[in-house]
């Protein structure tokens, strides 16, 4: 294996590009979709069976595991990975963007961030040299750096100062990042919506040198088309030879739209979350599983799916366990959902690899239209 990070695009198709980004802990195929595990765990799932919907890569959370259990405590038992039992990449969000949506009272200077846990209340602070040690003892294999997403609505100016700090603060990422080697530090986009800030923000990354990109301050409450609108232009401001990453994205026709527009790594607690909830997404789109109409349905949530919960179960089934609170619900509802997602990034791989994106598009958009029947 390995000892390196790097990163080979093998095929492009317009903006769209597949490769491999390879590490010390294995290759990641992409585009690839990043399952979200953010307490050390992808919620209701074994991590094997994790790897057998064809994930590569998982994500964990800076924020939540600082909180709990404590970097030091993940440091002195071995890393995430052996906690966690997961010996493939992980990546690890620098934890402000969690700060602002989920901590109490928190304080924002060009220092860094003081909050308060959303667990127990106490006080904590971050920063960009915190967040680079606290993600070192992890073990994280791409490190993000720490930046600051605006909450909306925002006026320009606002995210143009928030931006410029951000900038600020990839910089000090950077130097307390140090050299790592068979580790990854990435840059992130911000800039909202505005072109100018946009470029502006990749620039000053570009100037400062990183092993992959994100593009980041999207996907949230901007709508599709704004997002789309920003992903015309802002993958081309970063280099065309390091991985680019979307931030929080999202559904299957965010991914399919964000990886026909240049992109190479997405994560979303979207298939997770949703399948605790009862939601199941499938080629024809949305699946309720607690409608009343699957109550006494013996056909399996999709036919052509070969995950566990289409293959050895109905949708009655599956109601019923909804219904019944039963923990095997979130447990198959999350599988399939994983799957699915998974077996999307694979099917946009080989479309872009034989040059047949624009044929796979339209057959994904043409299934969904159809709808759940
Ligand atoms: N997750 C979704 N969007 C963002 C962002 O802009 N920054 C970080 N650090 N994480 C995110
Ligand atoms: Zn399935």
């Amino acid at each position: 294996m390995s000892t390196k990070f790097s990163f080979s695009v093998s095929a492009v198709d317009g903006q769209a590009r597949t490769g491999v980004i390879s590490t010390p802990r294995g290759e990641i195929r992409t585009p690839a979709f990043m399952p979200v595990g953010t307490a050390a765990t992808v919620k209701a799932m074994m991590p094997e069976s994790v790897r057998a919907t064809g994930a590569d890569i998982l994500l964990g959370n800076t924020y939540h595991l600082m909180l709990r259990p404590g970097a030091d405590r993940i440091e002195r038992l071995g890393g995430l990975h052996k906690f966690m039992n997961w010996p493939r990449p992980i990546l690890t969000d620098s934890g402000g963007f969690q700060v602002m949506s989920l901590s109490g009272l928190r304080k924002l200077t060009e220092e860094g961030v003081t909050f308060s846990s959303h667990v127990d209340g106490s006080k904590h602070f971050l920063s960009p040299e915190t967040s680079m040690e606290i993600q070192r003892k992890l073990g994280s294999d791409i490190v993000m750096c720490f930046d600051e997403c605006p909450a909306l609505p925002a006026t320009e100016a606002e995210v143009a100062t928030s931006m410029r700090m951000s900038m600020r603060w990839a910089q000090r990422s950077r130097d307390a990042f140090g050299d790592r080697p068979g580790h990854a530090l990435f840059g992130i986009q911000q800039g909202g919506v505005t072109r100018e800030l946009r470029e502006e923000s990749a620039e000053a990354l570009r100037a400062i040198g990183f092993d992959g990109y994100a593009i980041g301050g999207l996907a949230v409450g901007e709508g599709q088309e704004a997002m789309f609108g920003v992903l015309d232009y802002a993958p081309g401001f970063l280099p065309e030879d390091k991985p680019r990453y979307l931030m929080g994205v999202g559904k299957p026709d965010d991914i399919v739209g964000a990886v026909v527009r240049g992109v190479d790594m997405m994560d979303c607690v979207l298939p997770s979350r949703s399948g605790r909830t009862g939601q199941a997404w499938t080629r024809r789109g949305q699946v309720n599983i607690k409608n009343a109409r699957h109550a006494d349905d013996p056909r399996p949530l999709d036919e052509h799916c070969s995950c566990p919960a289409c293959s050895q179960y109905s949708r009655a089934y599956l109601h019923h366990v909804f219904r019944s609170g039963e923990m095997i619900s979130g447990m198959l509802l999350t599988w399939h959902n994983l799957h699915y997602f998974q077996e999307l990034m694979a099917g946009l791989r080989g479309a872009i690899a034989a040059g047949r994106l624009g044929a796979f598009v339209a057959e994904f958009e043409s299934q969904r239209a159809e709808g759940d029947i």
